[in-house]
């Protein structure tokens, strides 16, 4: 993966593999995150490919992540689904980590749908909130896009001012009133984890601008936007990330918050995919 003509290559190698498997041209692709893999069941399965077998993909360390590429329909359009994703703390580069999204593309995906857990810092945000993501800060200290430039996927500086798309986060707040289901807007940034943070580091990450934290999707969000793909990210706020009155957290109370929260987010994902 160093060389730049390996990347083209492998995702040319990973297109082929998953042509043996199905002709689907989906245009839509969608990341789900931790705790919220229930979105896949809304999903009619078509064919289903773990990543283990996958040439090129990493295979998930994380046991809360199932590592299944879902090829289906979802409110009757052709999708595709990561059930699973990679983390950069799980040791994996940036390139590894985002190399689903390269072959997504080459797929014929032109819109990514993309979830996470995060804990908030804007104290208007409470557990359990649906946070439509407006924009990110990238603090892992790390960029997907670092070494030789391939023209043919994307440019050497692809422009940032507006990673997540105005109008889908206008079509995904028309659906929410709809469905009276109330959702925050905000600042997603991205720390390398795996630990928490301090209550010093929450303290500064507000006072940069973020809304919310997490250890996910800025990267694959990097590289989707640099292949020219339109964004809708969407985090669950699982906890509260407030200096002055922190308590501690477990993993187990992240998953269990994304699980309540879901319906929530998976109701205005599957109509926003219904709209696209
Ligand atoms: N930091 C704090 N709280 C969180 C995170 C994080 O990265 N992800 C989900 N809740």
């Amino acid at each position: 993966m160093t060389l730049v003509n390996d990347l083209r290559k492998n995702i040319d190698e990973t297109v082929r593999f998953i042509r043996t498997k199905t002709s689907a041209a989906p245009m839509i692709g969608i990341i789900l995150g931790t705790g919220l893999g229930a979105l896949a069941k809304e999903i009619v399965h078509d064919v289903v490919i773990d990543y283990a077998e996958i040439p090129h993909f990493p295979v998930s360390t994380v046991e809360s992540h199932h590592g299944k590429l879902i090829f289906g329909t979802l409110s009757g359009k052709p999708v595709v689904a990561m059930q699973g994703r990679f983390h950069y703390y799980e040791g994996y580069t940036l390139k590894r980590i985002t190399f689903p999204v390269r072959v997504m593309k080459f797929l014929g995906v032109k819109t990514l749908l993309i979830s996470n857990a995060a804990g908030a810092l804007n104290q208007a945000f409470g557990r359990g909130d649906i946070m439509v993501m407006s924009d990110h800060i990238n603090l892992l200290g790390d960029n997907p896009l670092i070494g030789r430039n391939d023209e043919t996927l994307g440019p050497r500086f692809p422009d940032m001012s507006e990673p997540y798309s105005r109008k889908l986060i206008t079509v995904a707040e028309q659906i929410a009133r709809e469905l009276q289901i109330k959702v925050k807007k905000g600042v997603y940034v991205a720390m390398q984890g795996p630990n928490l943070e301090t209550r010093s580091e929450y303290r500064f990450l507000r006072t940069i601008g973020a809304d919310a934290v997490g250890m996910s999707t800025v990267p694959e969000v990097i590289v989707a936007i640099h292949m020219g793909m339109s964004v809708f990210g969407v985090s669950i706020i699982t906890d509260e990330c407030f200096p002055d009155t922190l308590k501690p957290i477990t993993l187990e109370e992240v998953i269990a918050v994304a699980n309540t929260a879901e319906p929530k987010m998976t109701a205005i994902l599957k109509e926003m995919v219904r709209r696209l």
